[in-house]
């Protein structure tokens, strides 16, 4: 029997040994391509049924156009974001699944992991230590304990994020557009959010009505000192509303996973490189602000789930015509979309 073939874009090592683990990867003949997909690399998905993809893939109608072209039937995300993909133009053309759950615990641990180093100076006393530096001065942090955190988007990762915040003692408020009944989460509104929060951290998906909900007007109205964190999607901040609130001492502090320009630099070694990116390059060379490359999913567990979900997804697309994680954008902008997803979107 002809194995359902897949073309692997932006494909690390850690992928393919997470892919190469899972139980059912025997049933697929899958090339791994480590060039990104976009509308000059389509070619190489000639002949194959999927092109799996990531974060920064770029999808857009030039490139749906040539996939369908090429004979791709399924474009299968290894990630839970999509807004990578013009999901609207797709429909009817070619079908999107996804992994809306991988583990919620390594995002959620790693926004802690990256508040915690903020604020204890962890970054700067483990360069000190290992100049044999042991002065403590500069080095002050406060108290988690008591603190007020602001929750945006209580899904998986959220929830999460709020039960480790509450271990520390601190207080919870949350904004989610969709608030979750009898969860016991105290909700507020954005401009509550703002005004009462020393620590906010953004858990929810980026979309066309978010962008830069992180703004030059919402740091303003932010408590002086506050410390923000992003997980979720780069474009949710401002960036250079963020350098100048860094650079007037409103921002205490910012912890960031992703930024909006990620996806020409993020996943690269451009150590040996001139950056052009002068606000990423400001804010890296900030004190108060960490920067890790889009690294909070990559756990041993999360890179397992997303290897063994992807291929589960592919396989009941093309044997059992069920499409579980299916993404149309009627599903995303319907709140009474119709699809069970017992049958495909088209
Ligand atoms: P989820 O779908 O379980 O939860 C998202 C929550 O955001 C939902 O409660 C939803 O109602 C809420 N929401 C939707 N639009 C909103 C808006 N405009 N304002 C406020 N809340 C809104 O998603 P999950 O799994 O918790 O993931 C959250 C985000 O984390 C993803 O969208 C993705 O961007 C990001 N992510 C980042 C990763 C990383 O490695 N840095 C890995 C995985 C996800």
């Amino acid at each position: 029997m002809r194995k359902t073939k897949i073309a692997f874009y932006d494909a690390k090592e850690y992928d393919k040994q997470s892919f190469m683990a899972s139980n059912i990867n025997e049933e697929f003949d899958i090339a791994y391509y480590e060039t990104r997909l976009n509308k000059d690399t389509c070619k190489l998905a000639e002949g194959c049924d999927v092109v799996c993809i990531f974060v920064n893939d770029d999808v857009n109608p030039e490139v749906i156009d040539q996939l369908k072209e090429n004979g791709v039937k399924l474009i299968a995300l290894r990630c839970a974001g999509y807004n990578n993909v013009d999901i609207e133009y797709a429909y009817g053309k070619i079908h999107i699944v996804r992994v809306p759950a991988y583990s919620p615990y390594a995002v959620a641990e790693h926004a802690m992991a990256l508040l915690l180093t903020s604020i204890r100076r962890i970054h700067k006393g483990y360069i000190r230590t290992r100049d044999f530096n042991f002065s403590l001065n500069g080095l002050t942090g406060f108290d988690l304990h008591g603190k007020t955190v602001g929750v945006i988007g209580t899904g998986k990762i959220g929830r999460v994020f709020t039960d480790i915040c509450k271990g520390f003692g601190m207080k919870v408020i949350a904004y989610d557009k969709f608030p979750a009944a009898d969860s016991g989460i105290e909700y507020v509104s954005l401009e509550e959010i703002w005004e009462r929060s020393d620590i906010i951290s953004l858990h929810c998906p980026l979309t066309d009505e978010n962008r830069h909900m992180i703004n030059a007007e919402t740091i303003r109205k932010m408590k002086k000192g506050v410390v923000l964190i992003n997980t979720s999607r780069g474009a949710l901040i401002d960036s250079e509303a963020l350098l100048e609130g860094i650079k007037a001492r409103q921002i205490g502090a910012a912890c960031l996973d992703v930024y909006e320009e990620e996806s020409n630099v993020f996943f690269h070694d451009y150590s040996n490189h001139i950056v052009n990116d002068d606000t990423l390059a400001r804010l890296i060379s900030m004190p108060n602000v960490i920067v890790t490359s889009h690294q909070a999913f990559l756990t041993n567990e999360a890179l397992s789930n997303i290897a063994d979900t992807t291929l589960e997804n592919i396989r009941e697309f093309f044997e059992k015509d069920t499409c579980p994680n299916e993404v149309c954008y009627k599903c995303a902008n319907l709140a009474n979309c119709k699809q069970t997803h017992e049958k495909k979107c088209f």
